[in-house]
């Protein structure tokens, strides 16, 4: 049996080549890589398991669930702890310098683990990978890594699997950027009713204090057609929730051959029958059209919710930021999506520190905080990024002063955030069930429209289901309530 199968190896090799279009030419590695680990099962007497450990945004999650997608395609056991694993992929984050920390401090005890295990695998990919300085440094102290991979090429992994299997070195692959976007390789989606679609890649805004742009590369739209399809086909598989996903998704369509908004395109996904509830991520403001709050306002699936990131409340440090508006606009933009969707949630993102920020910048960041009165705030210390402008910028703040700012505006939105929340309290809404509750299994959790969790009494089986819930008691950032 097994000279046949060597046989039938040397002889059908040279003759196979891989196809040279993609997704094609990954399915082909699917299919090699499939048996390599069919032969590591065997010797081992056991399926093969994989841990996906995400860092950072809702990109990089849904980059995990391709990964996911390809894992188990090729034959991999999904196990939940990670220490278990016998292949363990970090799918990395670099916008702020203590997730690039953790993400060592973990490698290092991975180190350990894989000495006791024969058959373990390590792979890094994500936006850390895209640094040099980075991947310099694995290569020098963390020579156990076996595959070290970047952000435009994960359509790739089952060809940097099969090429371990064939190697005893460590596989590197980082590209700079691409303009090249693979559609139709396997997903596997961690909710079966919800679900990202990524609708553009990278960012050309430049925001002075961002890494992204650097490490997930220029603006690229996906096209149209391809978007639609794959939210029909999510929707017959029973999704009925999509978060379209882009680092701006106001840019959308700019770059496409035949250029349409990103207005143009919600309605089009609005018209896809099963599919519920629209949301997406995130807004530039200085992109957000007139027109998207027109649609926003009239359609019955886009969610009630906005997240438009801030960053700061100074128009100074703004243009120090590159954010091209100034706090006034920001105003007026909020008075204008509030006078069109009246009950609209509103999030954001805000950093302290930046550098030359003064008390009197950090005074105008709070009385934005006060004035837009936010639903819930991403509140940042700011990290100094390698090669961003900012970096390079004089008078960095000290920690102090810093942390201290932190701390008075993480109250504040906190304060305002609860007061928020209440004002649903005794309405009835609709709220999608996503899981049985993680305290108490006899209660289900639910999310709102506006974004807002609700917890309930009620069975396993409702999981995915819309169904109306009235809000009997304001828990500060989440209710409790009843189905009616
Ligand atoms: N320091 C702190 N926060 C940052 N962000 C992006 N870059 C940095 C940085 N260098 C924050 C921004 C962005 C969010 C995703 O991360 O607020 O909106
Ligand atoms: Fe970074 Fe600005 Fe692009 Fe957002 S818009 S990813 S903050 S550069």
């Amino acid at each position: 049996m097994i000279e046949k199968e060597k046989w039938e190896r040397t002889f059908r090799e040279p003759l196979d080549e891989p196809p040279a279009h993609e997704p094609e030419r990954q399915y082909y590695f699917m299919e090699k890589a499939r048996k390599y680990i069919q032969e590591a099962s065997a010797r081992a007497g056991r399926p093969l398991t994989f841990h996906v450990t995400t860092f950072g945004c809702q990109m990089n999650a849904r980059d995990s669930e391709k990964l996911e997608g390809i894992l188990k395609k090729v034959g991999y056991v999904e196990e939940p702890e990670e220490e278990k694993a016998d292949f363990v992929i970090y799918n990395t984050c670099t916008v702020r310098e203590n997730a690039n920390q953790r993400v060592y401090g973990r490698l290092g005890q991975l180190g350990h683990a894989k000495k006791s295990n024969p058959h373990m695998m390590i792979a890094l990919c994500g936006c850390m990978m895209q640094e040099p300085q980075v991947v310099e440094k694995l290569k020098k102290s963390y020579h156990f890594v076996d595959i070290i991979f970047g952000t435009h090429n994960i359509y790739k992994f089952a060809e940097l699997i099969a090429a371990r299997m064939e190697s005893d070195r460590m596989i590197i692959d980082i590209w700079k950027d691409t303009d090249k976007i693979v559609e139709d390789l396997p997903v596997a989606r961690k909710y079966p009713f919800k679900s990202g679609v990524n609708i553009m890649f990278g960012c050309n805004n430049f925001c002075s204090y961002c890494i992204v742009p650097y490490v997930r590369g220029r603006e690229r739209s996906r096209d149209p057609k391809a978007i639609i399809r794959e939210v029909e086909r999510l929707a017959a598989d029973g999704v009925v929730e999509i978060m379209l996903l882009g680092q701006n998704v106001n840019s959308y369509g700019k770059t496409l051959e035949h250029p349409m908004t990103f207005a143009q395109l919600l309605e089009e996904v609005e018209k896809v029958d099963g599919i519920e509830r629209i949301r997406f991520m995130t807004s530039h403001p200085k992109d957000l059209s007139d027109e998207l709050i027109e649609v926003m306002g009239r359609s019955k699936k886009i969610c009630r919710h906005l997240h438009l990131p801030v960053q700061s409340g100074s128009s100074r440090i703004l243009e120090k930021m590159n954010r091209r508006y100034t706090k006034e606009q920001y105003l007026a933009l909020v008075e204008k999506i509030r006078a069109a969707v009246p009950d609209i949630s509103l999030t954001t993102d805000i950093i302290v520190g930046f550098p030359g920020e003064t008390e009197e910048d950090f005074q105008e960041t709070l009385d934005v905080v006060r004035r837009v009165r936010y639903d819930s705030a991403f509140t940042f210390i700011y990290s100094k990024r390698t090669g961003t402008p900012a970096a390079a910028m004089e008078d960095q703040v000290p920690q102090v002063v810093v942390k201290d700012r932190f701390d008075r505006l993480l109250k504040e939105v906190q304060e305002i955030a609860g007061e928020v929340c209440a004002v649903h309290q005794g309405t009835v809404q609709e709220v999608l069930v996503e899981s049985v509750n993680d305290h108490d299994p006899s209660l289900m959790t639910g999310r709102m429209s506006n974004n807002l969790l609700v917890h309930f009494p009620g069975g396993e089986d409702l999981t995915g289901k819309l169904v109306q819930v009235r809000l009997d008691e304001c828990r500060g950032f989440y209710y409790l309530g009843h189905m009616v």
